[in-house]
Parts: C-alpha cells; structure tokens; sequence
C-alpha cells in the first residue's frame, strides 16, 4: 500500500466517542462515492491502519465518520486527534460497495448501523442516486438518540428532494417520538419499516445496500432471502449490495 501524508483539518464530535474526521487528500487518487481509504498513525516506527469508508466523495478534503471502539488498536489513537495533527492516508481506494455495483431498481434502500453510514453520506452528496432511482429510502439503526449523526444533512435532503428522500432512524436502547424503536431486521419483519418508507421492499422494485454491523448484515441477508432477494453479482443479478465492518 502506498502512503501519502494527510493533515486533520476538522474534528466533529457528534457525540463522546463519535465523530467526523476531515483530512487533508493532496495525493489520493480519484475514487467512487462507497469506496473505504486506509488511516494509519505512525509512532515509534511502528504503523498502525485500518480501512474507512470515505464519508464524502473525492476531493481537496475527505471526511471520515468512525466510532471509538474503546480497546481497540487504531481508534483511540484517532479520537485523540485534533485539527493540525499530521496522519497517513492511503493513495488509492478500494471496494465495490458503489452505486456502480448496484443494479437499477425503482428505489434505492440505504441501510446501515452505527457509521455504516459513512459511504451513504459520500453518495448522498453526488448526482447519481437521485438521477438514477425515483426514490431514496435511508435507514440508519443506532442505540440512542445522540447517535443520530448527519441529521441536518438528512434534513436538507428532505427539503430538497421532498417525496424521492425517505429518512428513517431507529433506535435500540430508548424511544424517540421521531425514530422507530427496534432494530432493522425486526422493523422489517413487523411492517414497520415499508410502513414509515411509503413503498415495498421487493426484487422487482427494490435495490438495497446493507453497512455496518456484521449481524445485521447476516440477519438482513436471511430475511431478504425469504423474499427472493439475493446478492447481485454482475453474471447473477440480485438486489443486495453488502459492506461488511468486521
Ligand atoms: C471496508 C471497511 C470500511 C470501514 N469503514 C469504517 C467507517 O467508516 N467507520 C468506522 O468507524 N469503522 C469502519 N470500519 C472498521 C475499522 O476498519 C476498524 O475495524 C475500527 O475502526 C476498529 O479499529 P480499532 O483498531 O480501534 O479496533 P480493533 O482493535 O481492530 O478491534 C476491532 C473490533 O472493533 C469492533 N468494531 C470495528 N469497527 C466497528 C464499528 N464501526 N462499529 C462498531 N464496532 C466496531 C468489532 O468488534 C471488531 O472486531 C471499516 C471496516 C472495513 C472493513
Ligand atoms: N456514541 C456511540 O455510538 C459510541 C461512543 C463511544 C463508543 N462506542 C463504542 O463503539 C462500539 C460500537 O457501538 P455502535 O453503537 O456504534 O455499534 P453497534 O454495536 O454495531 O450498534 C449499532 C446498532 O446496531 C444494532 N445491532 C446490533 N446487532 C444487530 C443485529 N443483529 N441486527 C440489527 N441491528 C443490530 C444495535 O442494536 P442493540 O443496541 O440492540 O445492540 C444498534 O442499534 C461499542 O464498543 C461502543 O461501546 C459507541
């Protein structure tokens, strides 16, 4: 992997232990919206990365949208992190969880938990989604309300594309008179989620991204499964698109 040399340009805490990273990309090469970057810190000689989606498209600065995993290697040295501070970056981008991967469909669900939101952010903020699908459902599943990041941009998103956008936070651990209370999976199996999204969830309408917490991919996977739903691979089209975190 070829490093190249990145400043933290901006830090936004969203809430403690979660936050949005903007750094500086002189040298990363052009990339698709979805696609993950590696972050390393150096100390003592010793490099440590992990990849990240990239919470915007490619440009002068890139943003990072990533959660303190508190006995992890790499996280706590990022969260420790303030605007100055010099990090590494990788050149290139890797990854297919791009909207180029994806089939095309009548809507587009963008589901994710915790910062598997990051590469819908980067998406969210170019023409193709809109251009491409009549309807733009996200759904984004966290344990509480103050975990509900990027939500003014959701908000101008709503006021700019009024019907085509589809909003939907939920929360695990508390209530919420503006989230559905649960967990992904369960909101699907009860109805609740075509419900609040005002459309079907089904192979001949829908394509749908999956990112974030490996369980919930699994889950998703089986329950889309039981309705024809399947991964889509170029020589077998399906509707599901996935991005697994670890
Ligand atoms: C393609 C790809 C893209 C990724 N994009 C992001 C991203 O945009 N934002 C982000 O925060 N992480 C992202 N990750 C996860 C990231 O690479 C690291 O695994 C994570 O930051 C933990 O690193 P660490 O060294 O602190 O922990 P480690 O010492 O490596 O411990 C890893 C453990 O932390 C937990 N964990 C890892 N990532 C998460 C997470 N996001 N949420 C909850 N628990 C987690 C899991 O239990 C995992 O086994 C991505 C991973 C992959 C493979
Ligand atoms: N503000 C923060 O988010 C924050 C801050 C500091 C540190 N951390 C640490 O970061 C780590 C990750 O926390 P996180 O909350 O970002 O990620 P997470 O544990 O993956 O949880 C995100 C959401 O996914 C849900 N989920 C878990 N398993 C699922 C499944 N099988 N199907 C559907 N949904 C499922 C969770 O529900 P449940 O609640 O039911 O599990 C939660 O609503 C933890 O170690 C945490 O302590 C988080």
């Amino acid at each position: 992997m070829k490093w190249t040399p990145s400043t933290v340009v901006q830090k936004k805490i969203w809430a403690d232990g979660l936050f949005t990273l903007r750094v500086t990309a002189p040298e990363v090469l052009p990339f698709s919206a979805g696609q993950f970057l590696h972050l390393a810190i150096v100390e003592n000689d010793e490099r440590t990365n992990r990849p990240y989606s990239v919470a915007s498209p490619h440009g002068e600065h890139v943003d990072f949208f990533i959660v303190l995993v508190e006995d992890g290697k790499l996280t706590p040295k990022l969260w420790n992190l303030e605007a100055g501070d010099e990090i590494e970056i990788s050149e290139r981008a890797a990854g297919s969880f791009t909207l180029k991967k994806t089939p095309d469909a009548k809507h587009l669900w963008l589901v994710s938990t915790g910062t598997g939101l990051a590469p819908y952010i980067a998406m969210l903020r170019t023409a193709e989604p809109w251009q491409r699908y009549e309807k733009v459902i996200v759904v984004h599943g966290v344990r509480h309300r103050s975990d509900l990041a990027y939500q003014e941009e959701m908000d101008a998103y709503r006021e700019q594309y009024g019907e085509q956008f589809a909003y939907i936070p939920m929360l695990s651990r508390e209530d919420d008179e503006h989230a559905l209370r649960g967990r992904i999976p369960q909101c699907l199996e009860s109805g609740e989620l075509e419900r609040v999204a005002e459309c079907e969830l089904n192979q001949d309408q829908s394509a749908i991204l999956l990112c974030g917490n490996p369980a919930m991919l699994d889950e998703m996977e089986s329950r889309l499964g039981e309705r024809g739903m399947v991964k889509h691979r170029k020589k077998a089209p399906g509707q599901i698109v996935l991005e697994r975190y670890w």
